[in-house]
């Protein structure tokens, strides 16, 4: 044991903590420390601090600290063996007997799978490079892909037969279960194990670190004619075009994303990655110079992408090669966009081409150009919505557009929660990108929520009683008034010391959102900086946005702000003290859409004047 340590220890030494965690997330300096994205929970400002003095990292969110080996154990999940390992290949230290006793019988579960995979990736490699591989790698070079870039992708040949792998394996000693649990073999009634992967080109997929988690593999078309489809040249018989491994404990669709290894550098380089459909596209561009490309496997960009990349990148560009595609992409951009805090922009390929195409006729550059050219995809969707892209300019057009796309971002936003300050950022970029204040966009984003069910606020219907309706009407309105105003001037706030008490409101939601406005003032550094816009950007789904600006407009149609403020404090301290604080005019979700448009009758601006 304390020779296992002291090559933990030489290991730790050889190594610097600051590159590995730089490897795997991009890392600012801060001061004699780094900071970063913590991959550990789901972080949205950089929270993880590395020390390259001390040689350790720690999260001051979710606590999760410690050395390299800790760290490299929990982002890859490894067992210690497997961080030693892995650290020790890094900092070229050689494991002496560590290596031969710990062999095969000891690697867990997972640990397995990569070995058989990284065997079979080898074996598909040589099957290439193999006389038998001559059509396979004419075919690879007829795409225009070079020797170096085959080698660097680590491709390969699946040969022709029903067993070609699956006898290799047991030759090698792996195991039938093994075969079949790496979505490499499959089992037949019998028992028998066959090849999943025939005849085709065979494109490992690797995790973040390089290791193969998966396959992808092409039909080879046929050279001889009349066996293939006359269109695409791909034999009929075969099955799909394009087959992925099956999804395994270390391969998940959702979150793979092919030539992540080989572009992480690029990536953390330019903070962009570039996201593609096909493992062709990656490999081209690769191949013309552009190196900060990866494909999702057969998906769209999925959250689970969004997070995996926003640890070494800012932005995401997704590219398209036609309008049916490039309206997909907007779609599932706006939803990403709305759940992690990535950029997320849009490019199209000109000439209905595909990046690979495109790549390979006009080079590396002009697909920088591209690139570079990316629309943000909130513009974007504007420009689809407002028809920008066929130049119709109605103003009854444009607002419909309008209307569209705030349905469109309220949907996207329904359920989902923003931080605040990106949220307003957001709200900021749509008031900017449809023309309208923000004020209303705030508006408008609330008033769809409310027409939303609202199931949390949703309580029991207010009492009734007319002989305490006219009580609970101007009880309700003081209580609307205080929030108002203070919503109008929030420094109003600073006079009011401890008069000011929840207690003062009806249950409900008129409280909850009372409660909010307390905690967003009391939380502010500076009150003559809150603003209206950030307070319901802050208050997120349901009705009580709606609710604050509604409130907020009819204070401040009179003046006399500071009076109305204290006159209703004072009355509101009278209806308590009466002992109406509670239950008489609590409030759902429901009512106060009804409420609304009661009161927009009844109150005029002059009305603001006369109240008390
Ligand atoms: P494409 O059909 O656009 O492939 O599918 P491609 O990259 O242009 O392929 P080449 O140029 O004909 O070789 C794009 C991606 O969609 C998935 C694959 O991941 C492919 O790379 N796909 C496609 C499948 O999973 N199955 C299929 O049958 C086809
Ligand atoms: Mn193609």
């Amino acid at each position: 044991m304390s020779d296992s340590s002291g090559i933990f220890q030489t290991v730790r030494d050889a190594v610097r903590i600051e590159d590995i965690i730089g490897e795997h997330i991009a890392l600012k300096r801060a001061g004699k420390e780094l900071v970063g994205l913590c991959p550990f929970h789901d972080d949205r400002r950089p929270s993880m601090y590395v020390s390259p003095q001390k040689q350790i990292f720690s999260c001051f969110v979710c606590a999760s600290a410690g050395d390299v080996f800790r760290f490299v154990q929990n982002y890859h999940k490894m067992t210690p063996g497997e961080a030693l390992r892995y650290l020790a290949g890094k900092a070229g230290v050689t494991l002496p007997e560590l290596s031969s006793r710990k062999g095969a019988d000891t690697a867990t579960p997972r640990q397995r799978l990569y070995e058989v995979n990284e065997w079979a990736m080898e074996h598909f490699r040589q099957c290439l490079l193999s006389r038998g591989g001559a059509a396979a790698m004419a075919y690879l070079r007829s795409r225009g892909l070079t020797p170096e870039t085959i080698e660097n992708f680590r491709l390969g040949l699946a040969p022709e037969g029903w067993t070609h792998l699956t006898d290799a394996a047991t030759r090698k000693g792996h195991t039938r279960q093994e075969l079949i649990k790496t979505g490499l073999g499959k089992a037949r009634a019998d028992g028998s194990v066959f090849d999943v992967f025939r005849n085709r080109v065979m494109f490992p997929i690797c995790d973040v670190t390089g290791r193969v988690v998966a396959f992808g593999g092409r039909v080879i078309p046929a050279a001889v004619p009349g066996k293939a489809d006359a269109k695409t040249g791909v034999p009929t018989e075969e099955g799909p075009k394009y087959l992925n491994s099956a999804e395994t404990p270390i391969f998940m669709k959702r979150e793979a994303l092919y030539g992540l290894d080989v572009a992480r550098p690029e990536m953390l380089r330019t903070k962009t990655a570039v996201v593609v459909e096909g493992y062709m596209d990656v490999i081209a561009c690769h191949q013309a110079g552009v190196t900060n490309v990866v494909a999702t496997l057969g998906t769209s960009l999925t959250a689970e992408h969004a997070r995996l990349l926003r640890r070494f990148i800012e932005t995401v560009v997704l590219t398209f090669d036609n309008d049916e595609a490039g309206r997909r992409a907007a779609d599932r951009a706006l939803e990403v966009f709305i759940r992690e805090p990535v950029e997320v922009k849009i490019a199209g390929v000109p000439d209905g081409k595909d990046p690979c195409d495109y790549c390979m006729s006009h080079g590396g550059e002009a697909f920088k150009q591209v690139v570079g050219q990316a629309l943000e995809a909130l513009e974007f969707q504007w420009k689809i919505l407002s028809g920008a892209f066929r130049a119709t300019d109605s103003l009854v057009q444009k607002q419909q557009a309008a209307t569209a796309m705030l349905r469109m971002v309220a949907m996207a936003m329904h359920g989902t929660t923003m931080d605040v300050l990106r949220r307003g950022l957001f709200i900021n970029r749509i008031s900017e990108l449809i023309g309208i204040s923000v004020d209303d966009v705030v508006r408008s984003l609330g008033k769809i929520s409310v027409a939303a069910p609202a199931t949390a606020l949703a309580g029991q219907p207010a009492p009734g009683g007319s002989e305490r309706s006219a009580v609970r009407d101007a009880r309700m309105r003081a209580q609307q008034w205080v929030i108002g105003v203070l919503l109008t001037d929030f420094t109003l706030y600073a006079s009011l010391g401890d008069a000011l008490t929840l207690e003062l409101f009806s249950e409900g939601a008129v409280r909850k959102l009372a409660a909010e406005l307390m905690e967003y003032v009391e939380g502010a550094v500076d009150l003559s900086r809150c603003s209206l816009g950030e307070f319901v950007g802050m208050l997120g789904e349901g009705p009580l946005a709606a609710m604050a600006i509604e409130y907020q407009r009819e204070a401040a149609l009179g003046d006399n702000l500071q009076e109305k403020l204290t006159g209703s404090l004072a009355r509101l301290k009278e209806y308590g003290e009466a002992g109406l604080a509670t239950g008489a005019a609590a409030i759902s979700a429901e009512s106060f859409s009804d409420l609304l448009s009661e009161r927009r009758r009844r109150i005029s601006p002059h009305e603001g004047k006369k109240t008390d």
